[in-house]
């Protein structure tokens, strides 16, 4: 397929901006049997993410006596995209996906409290357009302090780039798809540092500066959904 043109009238395919997010709800606590969970609607994606434990490790030669060990599984549901319609499930590129996104949490959650015991990550993409990676960390964060489990800070992640000279924040799929680099980024806000950051394309230093505070700019949107999800959820009546 030919490269669609991405920016029209100075506008984005969608009509936002070039610093504009996509609207972004969350919901805490709606899988009972999880011990925290969160759902996510980010523009058209839609995502659920459960988190189970500390429980018994399996199998059992997995344990770390010293900590906690982490297991996420990140997954696209077969239905989510029209594009890969009945073919997701496990491949190369969730393998990856859960493999980092694992390594984001084992960063935050205080593993050495529960030695000899997992905790497990689930993150169901049901429907996707662009960022989905970006979505679950999001959302797993919200499902991980729901859990209880104790934390060193909620993470965000976000996903934008290039388009020709442009910079712009949080891409659909089209834009994932055809800009001139994509770059995903999960940040620890309180820990000020960068637990995940991909790129898929090509950027100057200086444009990966501006887009650094690009992505800290929209920030406090996004830990704004999150604390509202918890707030939503815990709020005392009366
Ligand atoms: O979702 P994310 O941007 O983190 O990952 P990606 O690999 O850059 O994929 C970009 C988008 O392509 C996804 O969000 C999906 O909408 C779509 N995609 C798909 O439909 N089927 C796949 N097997 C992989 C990606």
């Amino acid at each position: 397929m030919q490269k669609p043109e991405l920016i029209k009238d100075g506008k984005r395919l969608d009509g936002r901006d070039f610093e504009e997010l996509r609207p972004l709800k969350i919901v805490a606590g709606i899988i009972k049997n999880a011990t925290g969970s969160a759902y996510l609607e980010w523009g058209n994606n839609k995502v659920l993410a459960a988190v189970y434990g500390p429980k018994e490790v399996l199998p059992k030669h997995l344990a770390d006596p010293e900590k906690a060990i982490v297991k996420c599984r990140y997954a696209m549901a077969p239905f989510s995209s029209l594009e890969e319609h009945g073919r997701a499930g496990p491949n190369r590129r969730a393998t990856e996906i859960s493999k980092v996104t694992k390594e984001v949490f084992e960063n935050l959650i205080m593993l050495e409290k529960f030695p000899s015991t997992e905790i497990d990550i689930f993150i169901e993409i049901l429907q996707s357009d662009g960022g989905t990676r970006s979505a679950g960390i999001t959302a797993a964060g919200v499902a991980l302090a729901d859990s209880g489990i104790p934390i060193r800070d909620i993470p965000f992640a976000v996903a934008g780039g290039k388009i020709g000279d442009k910079l712009a924040i949080d891409f659909n799929k089209i834009e994932d798809n055809y800009s001139d680099a994509d770059i995903p980024i999960a940040i620890s806000p309180n820990l000020d540092r960068v637990l995940l950051l991909q790129m898929d394309g090509k950027m100057t230093k200086e444009e990966f500066s501006r887009y650094l505070d690009m992505v800290e700019r929209v920030s406090k949107q996004i830990i704004s959904a999150q604390k509202n999800a918890l707030l939503e959820k815990y709020k005392v009546n009366g």
